[in-house]
């Protein structure tokens, strides 16, 4: 790839690209955004700090986030991206809980390292053993679902349930506000953290700020990564409530060489300030525009009618036949839109500044690849 502008990115041979998946949910605010990249370029501070120096652009952005985070959560640690953020999260769990077990989603994903494979789908982390995972929460995620995870929980031995709060990585998938209620409440009844991986979700790609407003619930820990610096360079944050945080002790500290890149902060602090003045455009272009995706989408002449779920402008487009969406995704690139395979079918993450004209142009390419 050589460039990228707004909704579109061009490869080495100058092929143009209309990109509704933004790097999976990394470039939410547009590629080349300049309000964001503007700051970045013209950053003047230290190359590097040192993790056992206070660095305060970090305190004022660890600051920032704890206070725009959803429920209680007080405290930010510094990481590389999203599998260090879950990392992190799950050794908070262990540390705080004294208990080693962990329940996630069948067929989730969470990243890459050992950990996070352990608990992703099996498929990915087959050559592993799977050493963490102790129960798969198997979808629909309803009140039924919650009262399986309510019995295993019972057994208070599980360290912390982890998911993403509306499933990006399983096509988006939305649980029940019951089942989320009775989650959070079965895991404050057996001593179990609840960890809301937002990687994915984060930064207004469900509509919202962070997807777990969508839901009356507190995580106890959240993961950040991805959008968190709109693309400009990479960082993630585990972010934790007091108390999980105050059980951490100096050794546990999570000493991250390149965890808080002052580059990465400026890029952190530069997008924070990017939603905070544009935060009445993104809510109604996120709602208007997602409508009329879903809308445009439902027209097209499918070879089956598809199951089509969306909140804000996670899109997940789902078939019966498993193989007619990969075929959908290879066309569709073919002819110079990038969509994402999703759950039986595909997904769309669209940057969350598109307007009608790039939707009228992918729904068109779209219609010739059904
Ligand atoms: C929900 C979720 N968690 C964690 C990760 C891992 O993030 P990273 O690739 O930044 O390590 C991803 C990556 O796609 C993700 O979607």
């Amino acid at each position: 790839m050589r460039r990228q502008n707004g909704n579109y990115i061009y490869n080495q041979n100058g092929k143009k690209y209309l990109d509704l998946t933004m790097g999976w949910c990394v470039g939410n605010f547009g590629w080349n955004n300049l309000e964001i990249k503007t700051r970045v370029q013209k950053f003047d501070g230290p190359d590097y700090v040192s993790p056992d120096y206070i660095y305060k652009p970090w305190t004022e952005l660890a600051q920032r986030l704890a206070r725009v985070a959803p429920g209680r959560l007080k405290k930010s640690f510094r990481s590389t991206g999203g599998t260090e953020s879950v990392e992190l999260a799950l050794q908070a769990a262990m540390r705080f809980t004294e208990r080693s077990k962990i329940i996630s989603l069948e067929d989730a994903y969470h990243g890459d390292s050992l950990a996070a494979l352990s608990i992703g789908s099996p498929d990915l982390g087959k050559w592993y053993r799977n050493h963490l995972s102790a129960y798969r929460i198997k979808p629909p995620l309803d009140e039924q679902s919650a009262e399986r995870v309510e019995k295993r929980l019972s057994k208070r031995d599980i360290a912390a349930v982890i998911m993403e709060p509306i499933i990006c990585n399983r096509g988006v998938m939305i649980p029940d506000q019951v089942f989320m209620t009775m989650l959070q409440a079965s895991c404050r009844k057996h001593g179990t953290l609840l960890i809301i991986d937002e990687v994915a979700t984060g930064f207004w790609r469900t509509g919202k700020l962070f997807g777990t407003e969508h839901f009356d619930i507190e995580p106890d820990i959240l993961c950040l990564g991805k959008a968190i610096t709109g693309g400009f360079a990479p960082m993630g944050a585990m972010l934790a409530t007091g108390e999980v945080a105050e059980a951490l002790s100096e050794e546990d500290s999570y000493y991250s060489t390149y965890g808080r890149h002052p580059r990465s902060v400026e890029a952190a602090l530069a997008t924070l300030d990017y939603i905070e003045r544009n935060e009445d455009f993104l809510k109604t272009n996120i709602r208007e525009m997602g409508n009329y995706l879903v809308d445009q989408i439902s027209t097209l002449n499918f070879k089956s009618s598809p199951t089509i779920r969306m909140k804000g402008l996670a899109i997940g487009v789902g078939f019966k036949d498993e193989d007619y969406g990969e075929k959908i995704v290879d066309h569709a690139k073919n002819k110079g839109l990038l969509i994402s395979e999703g759950e039986n079918g595909f997904s769309l993450f669209p940057a969350l500044t598109i307007d009608r004209k790039a939707i009228d142009e992918a729904v068109d390419i779209l219609q010739e690849c059904v």
